[in-house]
């Protein structure tokens, strides 16, 4: 299904994008696994996270919604069931990568398996930590791609390990491990990556403490075998998905939208303080804790963008959101540097290379390397559009450049708009609530 965006004179209203993804899929692992009953609300009813709730219930969990929320019964932690079926994670590698780690550590055999998309990504990443504490990999395709197969020895051994690559998915498999690991299970990351599991363990009960030194190196320690008790847990709306009407109302002139109850974890909120230094009008109100997470609601207004140097060390806190900054770049004065992204390349798709090559189709000029993108802006969007992109199984790039449709001189479009399901479902009506012309 492919879609097209054009030119608008401004988006307006109030908006409340979906929960968050990441806290979405850790609520149901948890839930799943913890005595007795998990209340969730505002989960995210997307594909990625029902597919991770289908895989819940493959090994044991018991869940089901009533009313506005899901109540989920767990197994109680060391007692998951072997799944009778493959695991089909479809685009999502959070779910696949965490519930590796999850399920890994059992003494039984877990296949899991996933769309064309998650079968071109790298599991290494996973599967080396969890060898080392004793897992078996029965099966595995050319050049650490899915199908896999794990099986987990009699007792997993508790490691140290410490994370080689920046990502929240490498941390959180091997703690999610150690949770069926007797003895302390220990992860090392040089610097913060969201720390979502770390939270929600402790908010259900695992015995677990962070170091933070003053590097800003984390060691987390996780006491195995321990009991986890059901929780409520509220999920607040995913930054992610705000990040896409939050540039469209900034690079729309005669926008201003309300988006409310955004997650304002520090570890997420690195696209907010580039877009405010970019001079993005963006106005943080309602601030307060609800369920261990900052939230807050923002308004956005339309604005006068100035290209800027993204620093390296800032990737993490907004890894996500490359594919859209990028966009907000193409209509800034000047030219904006994204530095330290090399692991934008081993997303849904190659996002360095799908959101160059989206750029350039559409006329705008940028330059891209290794682990780098320069792309220098025309403030008034005069000559942009008029490219379809293809957006490669990549939710991203789908909502990504339909943005850019909204305020460049040409329409644009994607040739695949229903991947975006896996992370906004009703991404085209909200938008489209707001003014804009998505069809
Ligand atoms: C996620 C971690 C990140 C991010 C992904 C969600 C998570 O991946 O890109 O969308 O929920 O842990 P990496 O761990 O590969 O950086």
């Amino acid at each position: 299904m492919s879609l097209t965006s054009r030119k608008l004179h401004g988006l307006n209203g109030d908006c409340t994008v979906p929960g968050d993804k990441s806290i979405s899929h850790r609520a149901l692992m948890l839930g799943g696994l913890a005595s007795g009953k998990t209340r969730i609300t505002g989960l995210l009813e997307a594909e990625d996270v029902l597919n991770t709730l289908k895989a819940m219930q493959a090994v044991g969990a018991q869940a089901e919604k009533q009313g506005e929320e899901w109540h989920l019964v767990g197994t109680g932690n060391g007692v998951l069931l072997a799944p009778e079926n493959d695991l089909d994670f479809g685009n999502s590698g959070t779910g696949c990568r965490l519930c590796m780690g999850l399920f890994g550590a059992y003494d039984f055999p877990t296949r899991f398996i996933g769309d064309a998309s998650l079968s071109s990504r790298p599991m290494e990443r996973i599967l080396a930590p969890l060898k080392r504490m004793g897992v078996q990999v029965d099966e595995m395709q050319e050049g650490d791609r899915l199908p896999i197969t794990l099986r987990g020895p009699w007792q997993t051994a508790p490691i140290e390990y410490r994370v080689p690559v920046p990502s929240a998915q490498v941390k959180s498999a091997v703690l999610l491990a150690g949770l069926n690991t007797p003895g302390i299970t220990r992860v090392i990351e040089p610097h913060l990556t969201r720390d979502h599991t770390e939270k929600m363990l402790a908010g259900f009960g695992a015995e677990i403490g962070v170091e933070t030194g003053k590097s800003g190196e984390r060691r987390i320690s996780l006491v195995g075998q321990g009991k986890l008790t059901g929780q409520d847990v509220i999920v607040p709306a995913d930054p992610s998905s705000a990040a896409f009407p939050m540039v469209a109302a900034l690079i729309v002139p005669e926008s201003e939208i309300t988006l409310k109850n955004i997650l304002l974890n520090p570890a997420r909120t690195g696209l907010i303080t580039t877009l405010l230094e970019m001079g993005g009008n963006i106005e943080i109100s309602n601030q307060r804790n609800s369920g261990g997470e900052e939230i807050g609601d923002l308004v956005v207004s339309s604005s006068e963008l100035k290209g800027i140097e993204v620093p390296a060390e800032r990737a993490a806190s907004m890894i996500d959101e490359f594919p859209v900054l990028s966009v907000a770049a193409a209509f800034a004065d000047g030219k904006t540097m994204m530095k330290g992204i090399g692991e934008l390349r081993v997303k849904e798709s190659d996002r360095l290379d799908a959101v160059a090559r989206g750029l350039e189709i559409n006329g705008v000029e940028c330059r891209d390397g290794n682990d780098w993108l320069e792309v220098t802006g025309r403030p008034d969007g005069k000559g942009i559009g008029g490219g379809r992109v293809a957006t490669q199984l990549d939710h991203r790039i789908a909502m990504s450049f339909l943005v850019m449709g909204m305020a460049s001189e040409k329409p644009a479009s994607v040739d695949d708009g229903s991947i975006i399901n896996t992370s906004f479902p009703g991404f085209t009506e909200l938008m489209n609530g707001l003014g804009a012309e998505i069809g």
